[in-house]
């Protein structure tokens, strides 16, 4: 396969910032033909560098079927997994998020770069090393505050008590042993304390529902005691299908409130969901890490040590909101105003 010159470029950047090294490992794994442009230049941008790497492809089958998380073809494959486990740098397109294999990787030292999203995406939000600071400063910030609580004009007014689970930075690269890293992304995020998010949180048009790859159109109403949903409501139709969506996995455990944090990404873009939502490769990282966003979610907590591990997982980014740490006011109204957060330009 011939390898585009645009790509090769950008990805052998990727892993100069991801610290790849002659004589080191990079696997790059996917699953059957999904990827493959991107895969082939992966291992031509490794091989430029000097690294060893060749494609571990398995078989996606029926277990990961679409929008359940933590499901994939690595469960039971236990070559596959020595495999992994040697390498220097995974280069994840097959979506190992909040699987035990994924921490069984981690855990042995190995560096996992996740990469599913479109070239143009991958250009657009190409991690910098300011991205990489400031999302680190953020996770200094909520590894040392006991509560974040967050509101808006809509009538959002919740809190999250922290402090019992970890906090995990996602800037774009990876170059430290056994971290996991996002290409694209920007927000760092943890886990409000067992039984200690308390609340309301109301969604607004313009929201976004990834799981469903659309923007709330609806206003839903969202009560949350002791970190579990109560009661979602709403006359439109995001009420609708968010309560069924959820019903249908039978789980009570589908109801809980999942990670929480702000993104940072001044290149990310909330509109660009609207541009991209109708492909079918197109994953949600605009969404997710756009400058002075919410990331608020539901679901599992498997990725921040948790016990979680329900199927069903909902990000829902958010604008406008107010955010504070304690008493640090970190968003006002969507906008970044920590000055070691903000930047003057973004999209
Ligand atoms: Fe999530």
């Amino acid at each position: 396969m011939k390898v585009d010159a645009e790509m090769l470029d950008l990805f052998t950047r990727e892993l100069v910032l991801c610290g790849v090294k002659p004589g080191e490992t990079v696997v790059v794994l996917t699953a059957d033909d999904e990827w493959a442009e991107n895969a082939h230049a992966f291992m031509a941008a490794a091989g430029n560098l000097g690294a060893t790497t060749f494609n571990l492809n398995v078989r996606r089958g029926q277990r990961n079927a679409v929008g359940v998380q933590g499901r994939h073809p690595l469960v039971g494959n236990a070559l596959a997994m020595q495999t992994l486990k040697a390498a220097g740098l995974v280069i994840d397109m097959v979506g190992l998020l909040f699987s035990r294999e994924q921490a069984e990787i981690q855990a042995a030292g190995v560096r996992i770069l996740r990469v599913m999203e479109p070239f143009h995406v991958l250009k657009q939000m190409f991690p910098t090393e300011d991205l990489a600071r400031r999302v680190e400063f953020a996770k200094g910030l909520l590894e040392n505050a006991k509560q974040l609580r967050f509101t808006s004009d809509a009538g959002t007014d919740i809190v999250y008590k922290l402090g019992q689970y970890p906090v995990i930075s996602e800037y774009g690269y990876t170059n430290e042993p056994g971290r996991w890293d996002h290409f694209p992304s920007g927000f760092s995020f943890t886990q409000g304390n067992d039984g200690e998010i308390d609340g309301t949180v109301v969604l607004q048009p313009g929201d976004i529902l990834c799981a469903f790859k659309q923007y709330v159109q609806t206003p839903v109403t969202l009560r949350v005691e002791k970190g579990m949903v109560v009661a979602i409501e709403g006359a439109g139709m995001d009420a609708q299908l968010i309560r069924s969506y959820i019903e249908s996995f039978h789980d009570p455990r589908a109801y809980a409130i999942s990670h929480i944090g702000w993104g940072l990404n001044e290149k990310a873009r909330w509109y660009q969901f609207s541009v991209s939502r109708q492909l079918p490769s197109e994953h949600v990282m605009n969404a997710l890490a756009f400058y002075g966003n919410v990331l608020f979610s539901l679901g599992p907590n498997l990725e921040l040590g948790g016990t979680n591990d329900t199927a069903c997982h909902l990000d829902l980014p958010m604008r406008r909101c107010n955010l504070w740490l304690d008493d640090l006011q970190i968003l006002r109204e969507g906008e970044v105003v920590h000055p070691q957060m903000r930047v003057e330009r973004h999209a």
